[in-house]
């Protein structure tokens, strides 16, 4: 049993294999909690202690007793308006008397099975795999109604927590602030770990101090952003990939998002995530919920390696959905960077002759096709065939490339459009825009409405159109742009963020209804919307518009923490690279490539014959472990930020099968030598060099490593696959 309520002191225990999570309804029907951590069988409740709080609020119950604080004591859900001063992880404004709501335990229920959220991505599992507690809490006063969903699937050592508001009162009262996890550490030293960035350089790790200065990241763009990801880590002062305390908070949410952490007057930290509170005020009548996007919590006590791969694991079986989730996505290549938007229906046919001779099974027509698009200044929005620039129909297009034993793509960006386009002429008002004022552009584009259904159905028709055209098997799924005029006629100002991402979801909902077999791959400028919510509909994600090996790197690094290869899009590009002008190797451009879903970037007309030959040797190697990087564990070895070389790994879970693959970062007079030591072995195991023959003891490599080949000069590669010795 992975929910156990201890009825007579109101304490409730989540345990998964290796953690357990604890709170009590108090004596005052607070919930407290009480522990996270490490898997305990008993009671944490002697963990809280009451000393004199009397220069911190003291509810009336009390009488004279000064010692509880809501202040002080650790909370599972604390509200602003309660006495908690801290920062909290729900606001909601009465009409009448301001800021609280005092909630009080009322029930709770445990369920087989995992919660799902209506509207929004959320862990799913079959019953047996999951068990769901569902808390309820209420005001009295406003008749606010907090349904606090804990999902414990208890074998992933994964916690997830969702929370539906409901106004059952008489009156309205406005939700200004939701979040859906607050964790509280009685004693707080800790570092808070996140993922920053910007367009084309995505996901660079930070790890600073928790302290008494509150640290908030976010996002207000309306994407998750390339700003900021919605997974950060909590992990104790001394933490390795290896060893030492760390917590995992993963967002499945693909909007405005908040994440907070810092200390309180005590010292005890405080880490919430949830939903954005600027451009957020979610009015609730009588009857209405607000549903809160879900956590994924995780606990490891074996540092940063063993959470991601618990993440991983996570993600790739209990997110993604649909016919690619477990299937090796076949090895694609792009026009974008081969063309541009310089390319006609002869264009893409000739890709797909190439791709064919090369072993490439997927050609993908990026940008341009539709509408007026010869540049990214018009078109957008027009999902008609731009059938003069193509030469031909798309049908007689998509045969075409089927003929060569090649699949076909579509780029399509549905939730925009340019001025310059006939549906925004026929449809201004569909666009966010305050009304009076000339809404920003970006990319020169604007928002469509997705908030609204009837902007929605138009474009659902436009685009099933086109998709019932041919024989279109994969899309790349793009959003160029950030919101920035948060109005829509149809949604209250404070809800549209919200509304709009919950169009997102229910567009892409129908589309995989209506199109189950299409492998949809997601895109913001690259990686601006690379989230545990975009994952559940697009199993994969381009990971950067950055396709420069070096720096690629570091943003792959970035990613791996909380997400798996095998949802990373990453591609082979033409040199000089065309966001860096850095010039690197072919092999190190695949190896590189190969630590995420592989897929080309160039054209291949263009490439002298030797290049295509070590391209076609390139394209066996990838699809020769594309199984073991799509479902193996996946290892970081170094640290790209820090290290002069990057090393990582890939090995299957029976640990037989590993591929080690290394990048030499920097080059020095009278170098070092390195040692790039290997994770997760059979240390009792021989493990064979497939290559050389050489062979090693598992635990020889993992305690002493392997000598890097640094000789091999800056920015070069090398890949070793090991094999397990049977007997
Ligand atoms: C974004 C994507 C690119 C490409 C262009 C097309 O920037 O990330 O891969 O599709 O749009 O306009």
């Amino acid at each position: 049993m992975a929910v156990i309520y201890n009825q007579e002191k109101r304490i409730f225990s989540l345990q998964t294999k290796n953690t357990t999570y604890q709170m009590k309804a108090d004596q005052l029907g607070y919930l407290l909690h009480l522990y996270y951590g490490k898997k305990v069988s008993q009671d944490m409740d002697y963990l809280v202690t009451y000393a004199d709080r009397g220069f911190s609020g003291n509810p009336a119950e009390m009488a004279d007793k000064r010692t509880y604080s809501l202040d002080t004591l650790p909370q599972e859900y604390p509200v602003l308006g309660t006495g908690d001063n801290r920062t909290t992880a729900l606001i909601i404004r009465n009409a009448d008397y301001g800021e609280c709501c005092d909630l009080r335990y009322v029930s709770h229920k445990i369920i087989k099975g995992k919660y799902a959220l209506k509207g929004l991505p959320a862990v799913y599992a079959d019953e047996n795999q999951a068990e769901t507690l569902s808390i309820t809490l209420e005001d009295k006063l406003n008749g606010a109604c907090v349904e606090l969903l804990y999902g414990v699937l208890e074998n992933e050592d994964i916690i997830t927590r969702s929370v539906i508001i409901t106004n059952n009162g008489k009156g309205k009262f406005v939700v200004e602030k939701a979040a859906s996890a607050c964790l509280d550490f009685l004693p707080g030293d800790y570092d808070f770990i996140h993922f920053h960035g910007r367009h084309t350089m995505e996901r660079n790790m930070e790890r600073i101090p928790v302290s008494y200065t509150e640290t908030r990241i976010g996002s207000r763009r309306g994407a998750s952003s390339h700003q900021h990801n919605p997974g950060v880590i909590l992990a104790e002062h001394g933490t390795t990939e290896d060893y030492g305390k760390c917590y995992g908070m993963l967002f499945v949410y693909s909007g405005n998002f908040q994440c907070e952490a810092g200390k309180d007057q005590f010292g005890q930290a405080r880490l919430i995530m949830g939903l954005q509170n600027e451009h957020f005020y979610y009015p609730l009548e009588k009857g209405q919920s607000l549903v809160v996007p879900e956590t994924i919590l995780c606990y490891s006590e074996n540092g940063f390696a063993d959470l991601s791969l618990k993440y991983h694991d996570c993600i790739r079986n209990h997110i993604c959905r649909g016919k690619y989730k477990n299937e090796c996505r076949p090895v694609l290549i792009n026009s974008w960077e081969a063309a541009y938007f310089d390319f006609d229906g002869n264009t893409i046919i000739n890709l797909a002759k190439e791709a064919a001779s090369l072993g490439i099974g997927l050609v993908v027509m990026d940008d341009g096709w539709f509408g007026k698009r010869d540049s990214d200044n018009s078109g957008l929005g027009d999902w008609t065939v731009n059938e003069e620039k193509l030469g031909c129909t798309l049908g007689e297009l998509v045969e075409n490339v089927n003929k060569h034993n090649v699949k076909f793509g579509i780029w399509l960006e549905p939730e925009m459009v340019s001025e310059d386009s006939r549906l925004y002429r026929e449809h201004p008002d569909f666009v966010l825009q305050i009304p009076g004022k000339q809404p920003l552009r970006s990319r020169n584009q604007l928002v469509l409405d997705f908030s609204r259904e009837d902007v929605r159905e138009y474009i659902f028709k436009q685009v099933c159109a086109v998709l019932d055209q041919a024989n279109i098997e994969y899309i790349k799924w793009d959003m160029n742009r950030n919101l920035s005029e948060l109005y829509s006629s149809q949604s209250f100002p404070g809800c549209v963020a919200y509304n709009y991402v919950l169009g997102v979801y229910d567009f892409l909902e129908k589309l995989l209804e209506r199109y189950p077999d299409i492998l949809v791959e997601g895109c913001c400028g690259g990686g601006g919307r690379f989230d545990a919510g975009m994952l559940y509909y697009t199993p994969q994600i381009w990971c950067s518009d950055n396709t420069d090996a070096i720096d690629r790197l570091k943003i792959q690094y970035g990613t791996s923490f909380f997400y798996p290869a095998s949802v990373s899009g990453s591609h082979v590009s033409a040199v000089p690279n065309h966001q860096t002008g850095r010039i690197t190797s072919l092999e190190t451009r695949g190896i590189v490539a190969m630590s995420g879903i592989f897929g080309y970037e160039l054209d291949p007309a263009k490439m002298p014959e030797e290049e295509k030959e070590k391209t076609r040797e390139q394209i066996k190697t990838y699809k020769k472990y594309a199984g073991l990087i799509q479902s193996g564990d996946y290892y970081r070895l170094s640290d790209p930020f820090k290290d002069v070389f990057t090393a990582w790994e890939n090995i299957s879970k029976d640990r037989e099968q590993v591929l080690l693959s290394v990048v030499i970062n920097e080059i020095h007079g009278n170098m070092p030598v390195s040692y790039v030591k290997l994770k997760g072995l059979d240390g009792n195991a021989v493990y064979k060099d497939e290559e050389s023959g050489l062979c090693y003891q598992g635990a020889a490599l993992m305690e002493a490593g392997m000598p890097v080949i640094s000789s091999l000069g800056e920015y070069n590669s090398y890949q070793v696959a090991l094999i397990k010795k049977k007997g």
